[in-house]
């Protein structure tokens, strides 16, 4: 028996919008094909970008768009991106699959597509192989208003107004792609590059630092304390692979026990917050610097007979347990964090959606950030939970969270991670009285159940009705495998 007590009239602090946050990079069809098919293309588009892909990202309220890497960032050099596309220098991509990098899609491309999202940009620079006066003109190019070399070259190719920008990270895994550096020096650089980062007039940036892979607490340790007054934000990393990063498992054809491996790795990801969270709380106690998980989500072997420097994965009812699971724990931590941008948008690793050429499918993932977007910037409440262990006593079976929105009504998200039983939950609602409750659910028969290009709604949501309640007690049938949200009014 599961049990779930909350309080409805304690709130916790807003949980930020941006833990609904997304990241596309220039890696194998995301930004080409996936969003960029050019203005000549037969798909329908506006100035270039596909109207499939932007409708279907409207529907689920993208806060916030991190690009262009990614390990692609430290390698980008955004002069190469501006001005007529027919000069743009073509590049090879040489961390994704070396293909040509024709430089179509750049700065204002990107602009126009977080402008059409009604999206925050969040820019990712270029430490590894880019210099210091290259990062600096790049904000100065985007944000400067007045005269000065960037802001004419600006206008000179079209945009008039300078942009908004808030969120600029400066480099992308540094300790890896970005540059193989120790803590130390690039704590250093961090201090260097981000000092040229100027606001302009009103433009005000919130500077991210790159932050540590997975369990290096020593990175967390050095950056906070070489460099925690100079940032606004520290990210961390961390992708699920059941196998090992050398022997990731398939998106598809998984055994029993590789569920249970992913699930219990996708719950780890609390564990890091609340280990790099106390190594923060140390220089940061109040809270300032938020934590920044901008590249979070599952990752397998590619699809058979893809480009294996493309990671292209299928989408199953178990990335969007994993996504439930995953979001309920940023939510329940969302005193520290203040962001999250799960990897990557269209076509790539855990996609919210997947092209062929014209077509385009939702995947399971995809109708998760749907079903959740009622948690962004709502009042998190406390909540109390209980749960039974499964998966050879590997994991509990139920995940949770609870917000309160601006219309106050509440909102609960509930996860039953059991591949094999439904189970059931008792749900207090201390400090209300009648209420009205309706449900969405999305779940599935079979482990590897998802979208596919010939039957598009396997996986969709539903309305839930397996409960019933009793003054401010419910009694929650939750089916094996599923994402359940629950508005109470
Ligand atoms: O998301 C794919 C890659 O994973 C990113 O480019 C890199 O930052 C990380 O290692």
């Amino acid at each position: 028996m599961n049990n779930i007590i909350i309080n409805t009239d304690v709130g916790e602090g807003t949980i930020n919008k941006n833990i609904y946050g997304h990241f596309a990079e220039h890696l194998g069809r995301c930004i080409y094909e996936g969003i960029w098919v050019g203005e000549d293309s037969s798909i329908s588009n506006t100035k270039g970008i596909r109207n499939d892909v932007l409708q279907a990202l409207k529907n689920i309220d993208v806060p916030v768009l991190r690009w262009p890497g990614g390990c692609f960032a430290d390698e980008y050099h955004w002069k190469d991106g501006v001005g007529p596309a027919e000069n743009r220098k073509r590049m090879v991509n040489t961390h994704w699959g070396g293909v040509v990098e024709n430089n179509h899609f750049g700065t204002h491309e990107f602009m126009l597509l977080c402008e059409l999202l009604g999206t925050e940009p969040y820019i990712c620079g270029n430490v590894g192989s880019g210099s210091v006066q290259e990062m600096s003109e790049w904000v100065e190019y985007m944000t400067f208003d007045g005269e000065s070399p960037m802001a004419n070259w600006r206008q000179e190719n079209g945009q008039k107004e300078p942009w908004k920008l808030k969120y600029f990270g400066v480099g992308n895994e540094n300790w890896g792609c970005g540059g193989n550096m120790r803590p130390e020096y690039y704590a250093d650089l961090y201090r260097q590059y981000q000092t040229y980062c100027r606001n302009y007039g009103e433009n005000t940036l919130y500077k991210i630092a790159g932050g540590a892979n997975v369990d290096d607490f020593n990175w967390t340790e050095v950056l906070m304390r070489e460099a925690a007054p100079l940032m606004d934000g520290l990210s961390l990393h961390y992708y699920v692979h059941p196998g090992g990063f050398e022997n990731k498992g398939s998106a598809v054809d998984f055994t029993e026990d590789e569920w249970d491996i992913t699930m219990k790795k996708a719950l780890f990801i609390e564990e890091l917050i609340m280990k790099h969270g106390t190594i923060m709380d140390k220089y940061d106690p109040e809270k300032r610097i938020g934590m920044i998980i901008d590249e979070w989500g599952t990752w397998f072997d590619v699809e058979k007979g893809t480009n294996p420097g493309f990671l292209y994965q299928q989408n199953t009812i178990r990335d969007a347990v994993v996504a439930g699971v995953s979001l309920n724990i940023f939510n329940n931590h969302s005193d520290r964090v203040q962001m999250a941008n799960i990897a990557q948008t269209v076509n790539v690793l855990q996609a919210m959606i997947l092209t062929e050429g014209e077509k385009m499918i939702l995947t399971p993932t995809y109708h998760v950030f749907e079903m959740y977007k009622v948690h962004q910037d709502a009042e998190k409440l406390s909540l109390d939970l209980t749960s039974e262990n499964v998966g050879n006593d590997a994991y509990p079976q139920v995940s949770a969270s609870a917000s309160k929105a601006k219309d106050g009504s509440i909102n609960i998200s509930l996860c039953n991670m059991d591949k094999a039983a439904e189970t059931n939950v008792t749900l207090e609602l201390r400090g209300l009285s009648t209420a009205n409750i309706n449900g969405r659910i999305l779940t599935a028969d079979e482990m590897n159940a998802r979208n596919t290009f010939e039957a598009p709604e396997e996986v969709q949501p539903t309305k839930f009705t397996e409960f019933t309640s009793q003054e401010n007690k419910l009694a929650i049938t939750l089916p094996k495998m599923s994402v359940v949200t629950l508005n109470v009014k």
